[in-house]
């Protein structure tokens, strides 16, 4: 069994100051569990963003290895959860947040932070999707069980070049919904309509009126990745009986809107939070990850890099800039 490992390291010479280095680890330093797992694959979430300067939100203890996705080959399990040599995915819960995550070759978790790899994914699949296809996955599932279909009528996915934004572009796609993307990049808009988008508008489009407490009905449901002005101008466009999930902040945590859409509509606002998402109902879209909703566009969607290529992607990402999803090939240097 390997004693050392090498990671991406957080630390914090002094208040305020976090720098980031790739380190050589030891086995030992890791934290208590049952599962040991030689990490194949990670990819970059703006969590890890978030938690690789030291966004107190995420990630108080430094010094810290982040990564909220791995996926990789059991080493070890010591309550007999799984055998060495099965290929596992661990995402969510406290992995990259307070537990060296993903971007360390080596991860010890709980046994039940991991599940086993579906078949018909590899493990490099199940990081091109990472904790991003899970949550977009997680929330098209919710339009799903709350009856919003194929022919209900367009679909509106807010971010839609991120990492969750792309995918749940992607995955609505592929169930056969009609989807329009709003992105702040129109430039990208062949990349979109490429990964099924029927129609690609600008931010400011979906804003204009915004100031107004409701707007023209549109969207039969919507993807909302970015919070704030935006998914509140989503809700207020939402047709009755509509659905909209909202999974993400990167535009504010603020919800500046009232409750009109909600009482005059019957809107229907879902959260998503994949970090405690029961088994369950994580197991289900995986295996529809795997199956019916398998992307076949996924290599498209990412750029592989190594630990050492990662720094540049986390800068990208904190300004909004970060144009493909980074996959982490934790076995190459
Ligand atoms: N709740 C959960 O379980 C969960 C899980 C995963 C992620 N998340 C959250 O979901 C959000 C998206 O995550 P991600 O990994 O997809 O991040 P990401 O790859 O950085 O994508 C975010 C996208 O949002 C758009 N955007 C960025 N800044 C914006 C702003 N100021 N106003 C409006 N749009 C803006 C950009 O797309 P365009 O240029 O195309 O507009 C950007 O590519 C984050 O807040 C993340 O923390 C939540």
């Amino acid at each position: 069994m390997p004693q050392q490992f090498k990671a991406l390291l957080v630390e914090q010479p002094e208040k305020k100051v976090f720098t980031r280095s790739i380190v050589t680890r030891n086995v030992a330093e890791l934290p208590e569990g049952e599962l040991l797992v030689k990490v194949h694959y990670s990819s970059l979430n703006f969590k890890d963003a978030l938690s690789s300067v030291g966004n107190p939100g995420v990630t108080r203890n430094f010094p810290h290895t982040p990564g909220i996705d791995a996926a990789g080959e059991v080493v070890s399990c010591s309550d007999g959860t799984f055998q060495p040599g099965e290929q596992v995915i661990v995402t969510s819960y406290d992995l990259g947040m307070e537990t060296d995550g993903g971007f360390g070759q080596m991860i010890r978790v709980p046994s039940n932070w991991a599940l086993k790899l579906p078949a018909g994914l590899s493990l490099k699949e199940s990081m091109m999707l990472g904790t991003a296809g899970l949550t977009a996955a997680l929330s098209v599932q919710e339009l799903v069980d709350n009856g919003v279909t194929p022919d209900a009528g367009p679909i509106l996915v807010t971010g839609a070049t991120g990492g969750v934004g792309s995918l749940a572009v992607a995955i609505l796609a592929k169930a056969g919904y009609q989807v329009t993307a709003v992105t702040g990049k129109l430039e990208e808009s062949d990349y979109l309509q490429g990964l099924g988008a029927d129609r690609v508008i600008a931010r400011e489009t979906l804003l204009t009126g915004n100031e107004r407490p409701m707007l023209k009905t549109t969207w039969a449901g919507v993807v909302d990745c970015v919070g704030g002005e935006m998914l509140a101008a989503a809700i207020k466009s939402t047709r009755n009986w509509g659905v909209v999930t909202c999974c993400g902040l990167v535009g504010s945590p603020d919800l500046p809107i009232n409750v009109f859409p909600f009482i005059l509509r019957g809107v229907r606002l879902i959260g998503i939070d994949s970090a405690e998402c029961p088994a369950a109902p994580r197991v289900k879209v995986w295996q529809k990850l795997a199956t019916d909703w398998k992307l076949n566009r996924l290599e498209a969607m990412v750029e592989e890099v190594t630990l050492a290529g990662l720094e540049e992607k986390i800068q990208a990402m904190l300004k909004g800039g970060l144009r493909r999803r980074a996959l982490v090939n934790l076995q190459k240097s």
